[in-house]
């Protein structure tokens, strides 16, 4: 059994795994149970932020784990209260201290808070500068904000975070994404399981014998999309990390590209245009 997730090359030329975990909603002891035991099994990639107020725990984790940090991935975010440039170099710096890390390999803009969201990715490009963030990137930034992106960033982001699944396939982003060289990661992934009884789904469950989580994250997987599903429960982290061991065919993940039906967890960023 394959227990390595692959690696993708950012546009600076840093290595990432494809697939890593997301620590949203989980909190004190739990989350650095969770986290310890993800990467018992395997996972390299932690995905935190300001916001999920757990990075305490996180930083426990990953000393607790006696894994290298170098082997380690960990992207923290600037949360939307602290936009602008000072308040993002202070909150970039109180993350930092908050893991207990010297840097970070991500740091990314949460939100496109409008009001801020151009001083507060120049400091993204300050900190890039000294080292502490060996790559910066976005969140949630679809096709409008990263034109706007574009006209005053020095540095093209490593990478864009969105809400982004068989029934949320925004063609646009992902093509500008993939012409530009960001690379695409893919939250709320599996949908917190509302959409695992989608009748198509399940005949590729069957097709396959894989579990609704394994068909979806392997369709980012094929599609060259990073991922990085939530689980605090150790048979679902083994499931989730699991779901790169299998090649889906071509014709299938065309086919779960027409799930298309506007689905959406999260708030469309729309509304921060
Ligand atoms: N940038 C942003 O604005 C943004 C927004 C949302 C999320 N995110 C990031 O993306 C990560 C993942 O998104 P998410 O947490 O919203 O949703 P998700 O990963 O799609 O789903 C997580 C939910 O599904 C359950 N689950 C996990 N694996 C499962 C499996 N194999 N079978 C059945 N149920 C399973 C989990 O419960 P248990 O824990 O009980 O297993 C949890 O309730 C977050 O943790 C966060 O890091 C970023």
């Amino acid at each position: 059994m394959n227990n390595t997730i692959p690696n993708t090359k950012l546009n600076n030329g840093i290595l990432m795994p494809m697939l890593g975990l997301g620590v949203y909603d989980m909190y004190q002891k739990q989350a650095e149970q969770a986290v310890e035991t993800a990467i018992e099994i395997g996972y390299r990639l932690i995905d935190t932020a300001s916001m999920y107020e757990n990075e305490v725990e996180i930083g426990n984790a990953i000393k607790n784990s006696g894994i290298n940090r170098s082997e380690l991935f960990i992207t923290s975010k600037l949360n939307n209260t602290d936009h602008g440039y000072e308040q993002t170099l202070q909150a970039f710096d109180k993350s930092v201290q908050l893991l207990g890390l010297d840097y970070v390999d991500l740091y990314l803009i949460h939100w496109p808070i409008k009001e801020g969201r151009k001083e507060s990715w120049k400091a993204l490009e300050t900190i890039y500068a000294t080292g502490r963030a060996k790559a910066i990137g976005v969140a949630n930034y679809t096709l409008p904000f990263l034109n706007e992106l574009k006209k005053y960033s020095s540095i093209e982001p490593a990478l864009n975070q969105i809400e982004f699944t068989p029934w949320l396939f925004e063609k646009d982003t992902f093509d500008y994404c993939k012409q530009a060289g960001v690379q695409l990661q893919s939250y709320s992934p599996i949908t917190r399981g509302i959409k695992f009884s989608d009748e198509r789904l399940l005949e590729l469950c069957d097709k396959y014998q894989k579990t609704p989580a394994q068909i979806i994250l392997n369709w980012n997987l094929q599609l060259g999309v990073s991922t990085i599903p939530k689980s605090v429960q150790k048979n679902r982290l083994q499931e989730n990390f699991d779901a790169a061991n299998f090649t889906l065919d071509a014709q299938d993940v065309v086919f779960m590209n027409t799930f298309n039906d506007g689905f959406r967890i999260c708030d469309d960023p729309i509304i921060f245009l």
